[in-house]
C-alpha cells in the first residue's frame, strides 16, 4: 500500500462524517463468500425473482437448497472488519452506514443507523398474501415437514446462503407454506435479482450522501446500480470516494482513493490510528 494514499485515507477519516457503503467484501471474513472475486466477474449465478415465483419447482430448489445453507449462514460471526466499522462510527470517522449485505453482520458488530438496501435474509416475505415471517420460524416448518431430510450435505456455502443439492436431495424436499393463505410462494426478504430497491429508501440513502463529507466503500465490487448510484452522485456533488476492496470496481472513474487490501486488518489499522477520534 502506498504511505501517501494511506496517509490521505486517514486525513479524511479524521476529518469525519463520512458515510459508508458495504458490500459482500466486508462479510467473506466471516466465511460468506462474495459474488465476484478481484476480476469483477460474477462466479455464480443467481436466481432471479422471477426464477423463483415461476413455478413450485423452482421454489422447492430455492428453499431446499436454502435450508442446508441457513445453519451455517446464521452461525456466522461478525469479523474484526465489522467491527472496525463501527468503532470508526463511534470515532465518528463514520456516520451511517450503508449496507449491500443481507447478513446483518454489521449489526452484531454493534453499528448504528445501519441502512439495509437489500433487506435481510432473516426475514420471509408471502408474495401471496404479504406476510412476513422470522426466518427462524419458517425454518422450524420446514425442519417439521422434513424430519428425514439430511441437512448435513457437504459442499461449500454460496453467497445467498445456500449449498447445491443433487436433483435427487431436492426432490425430497416439502418446502413450507404460509400459515395464513396457505400458498408456497414465500421469499427471502431481501431484493433480488430483478427487484429494485424501495424508492424512499433510496431518496434517504441519497441524502445522506449529500449530507456527508464523503463515501467510504468497503469491501464492493460496485457493479450493481444500487450501491453504485450513492458512488456517482457522491462524485457529482464534489464528494471524495475513497475505495477498499480488493481488485476491479465499477467505480475506478469516480474513485479519488482507492486501497486495495484486506478490509479486516486495513480497517483495524485505520481505527487504530485515529486512537481517540477525529478532530472536529
Ligand atoms: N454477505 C452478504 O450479505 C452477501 C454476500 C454475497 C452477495 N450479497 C449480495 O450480492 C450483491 C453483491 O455486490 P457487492 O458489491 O456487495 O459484492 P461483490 O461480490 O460484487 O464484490 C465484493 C468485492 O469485495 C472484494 N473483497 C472480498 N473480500 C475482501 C476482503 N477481505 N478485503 C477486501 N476486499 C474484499 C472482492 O474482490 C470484490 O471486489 C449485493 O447486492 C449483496 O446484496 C450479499
Ligand atoms: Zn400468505
Amino acid at each position: 500500500m502506498r504511505e501517501d494514499v494511506w496517509r490521505d485515507l486517514v486525513d479524511l477519516a479524521r476529518d469525519g462524517g463520512l458515510v459508508a457503503l458495504t458490500g459482500a467484501g466486508l462479510s467473506t471474513e466471516s466465511g460468506i463468500p462474495d459474488y465476484r472475486g478481484p476480476d469483477g466477474r460474477r462466479r455464480n449465478q443467481p436466481m432471479t425473482v422471477s426464477d423463483l415465483l415461476a413455478t413450485p419447482q423452482a421454489r422447492q430448489r430455492y428453499w431446499a437448497r436454502s435450508y442446508v445453507g441457513w445453519p451455517r449462514f446464521a452461525a456466522a460471526a461478525p469479523n474484526a472488519g465489522h467491527r472496525a466499522v463501527a468503532a470508526l462510527q463511534r470515532q465518528g470517522a463514520v456516520t451511517c452506514i450503508i449496507t449491500q449485505n443481507v447478513d446483518g453482520l454489521q449489526q452484531q458488530a454493534g453499528g448504528r443507523d445501519v441502512v439495509e438496501l437489500h433487506g435481510n435474509l432473516d426475514t420471509v416475505v408471502c408474495m401471496n398474501c404479504g406476510e412476513r415471517y422470522e426466518r427462524a420460524s419458517v425454518d422450524e416448518w420446514m425442519a417439521e415437514a422434513n424430519p428425514d431430510f439430511d441437512r448435513s450435505v457437504e459442499g461449500p456455502l454460496r453467497p445467498d446462503g445456500d449449498v447445491l443439492l443433487s436433483d435427487d436431495l431436492v426432490a425430497q424436499f416439502r418446502p413450507a407454506r404460509c400459515i395464513i393463505c396457505g400458498s408456497d410462494k414465500l421469499k427471502p426478504d431481501v431484493v433480488m435479482f430483478g427487484e429494485s430497491v424501495a424508492k424512499p429508501l433510496v431518496e434517504q440513502c441519497f441524502s445522506a450522501v449529500e449530507a456527508s463529507r464523503g463515501l467510504l466503500v468497503l469491501g464492493s465490487s460496485l457493479a450493481v446500480m444500487s450501491g453504485y448510484r450513492f458512488v456517482r452522485r457522491a462524485a457529482r456533488v464534489g464528494l471524495p470516494v475513497a475505495v477498499i476492496t480488493h481488485g476491479w470496481t465499477r467505480g475506478e472513474a469516480e474513485t479519488s482513493l482507492k486501497i486495495d487490501a484486506p478490509l479486516g486488518a486495513t480497517l483495524t489499522r485505520l481505527v487504530a490510528e485515529l486512537g481517540g477520534g477525529p478532530a472536529r
